[in-house]
């Protein structure tokens, strides 16, 4: 009833809150012996990190991570892993006025309305500190399954896309937004200056393809593929649309444009046919086909911003709210790395289901 878990056989739990003392994960499920140190989930946290370029929130949290459980001589034990990280850069009285009076777009008043008292500081359980903890738990997901490779970039801030024909995967970690288009990353930076100085945010897409998955991972109708990696998607903060392959854009094509055809592989057709389009984003029938698999995921612009907003107060006045403390100008940025470790939560889940249910 509390839904802080996620997953089947490979599950975690998140806690903790923005300006508690720490916030973690536990992960339950993973098989034994596998090496496991902090220094295979620190990289991925860093990348997260608030406060590395002017583009992010300016809190400064080195996110070092600790594992506290489930891990013996350098190997898990098949035990709860416990993943722990500290919060140091509280600053709550920045959050005076959210105590107050709601941030429209925020989960401040949803929050109220069902458990009628909240942790208002940095926005408690509902700050994207939260994210952090699946970030940890995401990197030991990458190592039940590290036949795939995961990878999300930024494919559009405030509207304003990157070049296809100019996509270089060595650009994603060369620039603070991870752009894959180097020109597209100077306008941002423009783009974003512009609305951070304006007091305002900014929306992103960030896409994300996971190669090396093979054909069976899934499952039909209720459990498809593609719901589950919609539902871990749609759970990260300001997320509010997710799209599959094509998505949306497939509801205009016709069935022979959307026809991923098939021709006999390299091995003359025994093993696995080679696919000549990928609409369906490497998943039919809630199964993967060998193909990539591709999804989009949007993000909404940060709805913590300086500009004076309407609203109402916590005893139903009316009033006015600009929130000041430090905020992302565009949570797509830092999302990049949440939306990969939920795929890789997800894959190693399917990865251990099929293995259950199919051998
Ligand atoms: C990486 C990341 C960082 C975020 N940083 C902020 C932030 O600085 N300020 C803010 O108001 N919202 C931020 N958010 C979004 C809020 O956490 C989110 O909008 C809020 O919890 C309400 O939930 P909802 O947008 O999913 O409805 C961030 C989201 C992500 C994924």
């Amino acid at each position: 009833m509390s839904f802080n878990t996620f997953g089947r056989v490979f599950r975690f739990t998140t806690w903790g809150e923005s300006h508690g003392p720490a916030i973690g994960a536990v992960v339950d499920g993973c098989p034994p012996g596998i090496a496991l140190t902090e220094g295979d989930i620190q990289p991925w946290l860093d990348r997260r990190r608030p406060g590395t370029s002017r583009f992010t929130t300016q809190r400064r949290e080195p996110d070092e991570v600790r594992i506290l459980s489930g891990v013996f001589e350098g190997r898990t034990t098949g035990t709860p892993i416990s993943l722990m990280i500290e919060n140091v850069d509280q600053r709550s009285k920045d959050y005076s006025e959210v105590a107050q009076a709601y941030r429209p777009g925020h989960a401040d008043y949803a929050y109220d309305a069902k458990y009628g008292f909240r942790d208002y500081r940095g926005g408690g359980r509902s700050s994207a500190r939260e994210t952090a903890s699946r970030v940890a738990a995401g990197a030991v997901a990458r190592l039940v399954v590290p036949q795939v490779r995961i990878r999300a970039w930024v494919e559009a801030i405030g509207g304003d896309a990157i070049d296809p024909a100019r996509f270089d995967d060595a650009q994603i970690d060369a620039n603070p937004f991870f752009c894959p288009d180097a020109e597209a990353a100077v306008r941002w930076e423009a783009k974003v200056d512009a609305a951070r100085k304006a007091g305002s945010s900014l929306g992103a897409v960030v896409a994300c393809e996971a190669t090396g998955v093979p054909a069976g991972w899934g499952a039909p109708l209720y459990a498809k593929l593609d719901s589950e990696l919609a539902a871990a998607a749609m759970s990260i903060n300001a997320v509010k649309g997710v799209e599959i392959g094509d998505g949306f854009a497939a509801a205009a094509l016709s069935g022979e444009e959307n026809a991923d055809r098939m021709r006999p592989g390299a091995d003359g057709g025994k093993d696995r046919p080679a696919f000549l389009t990928n609409h369906a984003g490497g998943i039919a029938g809630g199964i993967a086909t060998g193909q990539p698999i591709r999804l989009r995921v949007a993000f909404k612009p940060t709805s913590s911003i300086l500009t004076p907003v309407e609203t109402i107060t916590r005893t139903g006045e009316a009033a006015e709210i600009a929130t000041r403390g430090r905020h992302d100008p565009c949570v797509g940025i830092r999302g990049v790395p949440v939306v990969e470790a939920m795929v890789a939560l997800v894959l190693a889940d399917q990865a251990l289901l099929h293995r259950a249910q199919c051998g």
